[in-house]
């Protein structure tokens, strides 16, 4: 209440790269003062996937902490796990602002941030410190990392080894974005020989690292978009559990604009679109890629979730883990705490004894 009365008032009143930055500076910052809300440690929430303990399903989307500079902040907020990036072997600006449009009307973002990052090695080094310091490891840090602009598209397995190489430390699990529309080619990638051609050069590095350091190999994911046909995402599917990739994140913003109220005048801005209208794909993608992969594949259900509820469909359909970016923006921190008391009450309601009954349940 207090955040949609009176913070995201003020927030909104700003442009969103700046409402953006101050929202990561106070959490950077203040982190101190937050005290982690009870429902999300519920043992009850809690579960054992990829080999990690997740305290509950709720997670941050990649893109809300490019730098991995609020990483303290995400389990004060309830957060079960968190995803930085999408992190690029150079550093790279992005593109120009305006870059991020609201879409009120539609419960919805456009953006076309662009990668904007300071680099694999720079990223590393912030977090190493943290990790020095205390200030990760209470939740499972996922690492995003996406192709710089430019490393040309032949030579992209390249640029994703050497953020592994950089991050491999700090990273519990590894998502390969191949589904940004804001870096030209990209989503190419995420066509078979490509993708493959990616997969196993990182999949080299992980399983080096992980006999010289004497620790688990990372978990491998693959971040797909909402756009890929029915038939695309089968193949992607098929090519993951022919590769022994642990899991897929599904699903980046869309280019769609279908339905939307708001205006023409922000609807017609190039980018992709996050919120309330991804909703319905996404979880109708969970549910086509959970299917297809069944146990081999662990599913990280996003897009469009503003409330438990929403949650639940996407768990239900076959996520074991959720994500969420705009509907922090649009409901705030608080939402998090919202989702997990919810979540508790659903899986009560259903006579389960723990959240990890319902994944897949409706399948
Ligand atoms: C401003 C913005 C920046 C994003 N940046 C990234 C990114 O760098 N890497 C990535 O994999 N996804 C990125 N995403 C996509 C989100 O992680 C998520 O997949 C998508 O927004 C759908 O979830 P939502 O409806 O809860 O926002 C970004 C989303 C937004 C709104």
């Amino acid at each position: 209440m207090i955040y949609r009365r009176l913070l995201r008032p003020l927030l909104f009143r700003l442009d969103p790269d700046p409402a953006h930055r101050a929202a990561i500076a106070a959490l950077t910052h203040g982190h101190r003062v937050l005290r982690t809300p009870a429902a999300s440690r519920d043992p009850r929430l809690a579960q054992q996937v990829l080999g990690l303990h997740f305290p509950n399903p709720v997670g941050l989307a990649a893109g809300f902490d490019k730098l991995g500079t609020a990483v303290a902040a995400w389990p004060k907020i309830g957060f079960g796990f968190a995803e930085i990036g999408s992190v690029t072997a150079y550093p790279q600006p992005g593109n120009p602002p305006p870059r991020m449009f609201r879409l009120p009307a539609d419960d919805a973002l456009i953006n076309r941030m662009g990668f904007n990052n300071d680099g694999s090695s720079r990223t590393a080094g912030r977090l190493l410190v943290a990790k020095r310091r205390g200030r990760i490891g209470e939740i499972p840090l996922g690492v995003n990392i996406g192709k710089s602009k430019i490393t040309p598209a032949d030579q992209a397995a390249g640029d994703y080894v050497a953020s592994l190489e950089a991050l491999w430390p700090v990273a519990d699990y590894v998502v390969v974005n191949v589904s940004s529309p804001n870096t030209p080619g990209l989503r190419d990638l995420q066509e078979s020989s490509a993708l493959a051609e990616i997969v196993r050069a990182l999949q080299e590095v992980n399983v080096r690292r992980s006999e010289l350091e004497q620790q688990p190999a990372r978990p491998i994911l693959v971040k797909i978009a909402p756009d890929l046909s029915d038939a695309q995402a089968d193949a992607v599917v098929d090519l993951a559990l022919e590769l022994g990739i642990e899991g897929m994140v599904v699903c980046n913003t869309t280019l769609s604009r279908d339905g939307l109220r708001s205006d023409r005048a922000i609807t017609t801005e190039v980018g992709g679109l996050s919120g309330r209208p991804l909703a319905a794909r996404s979880t109708e993608l969970v549910r086509r890629v959970s299917r297809r992969g069944g146990e081999a594949l662990v599913v990280i259900g996003v897009g469009g979730i503003f409330s438990a509820e929403d949650a639940w469909q996407k768990i239900t359909a076959g996520a074991s883990l959720v994500q969420l970016y705009t509907g922090l923006v649009y409901e705030g921190p608080g939402l998090v705490a919202r989702i997990c008391e919810g979540l508790l009450a659903r899986v009560q309601r259903a006579g389960m004894t723990s959240i990890a009954d319902a994944v897949g349940a409706e399948n």
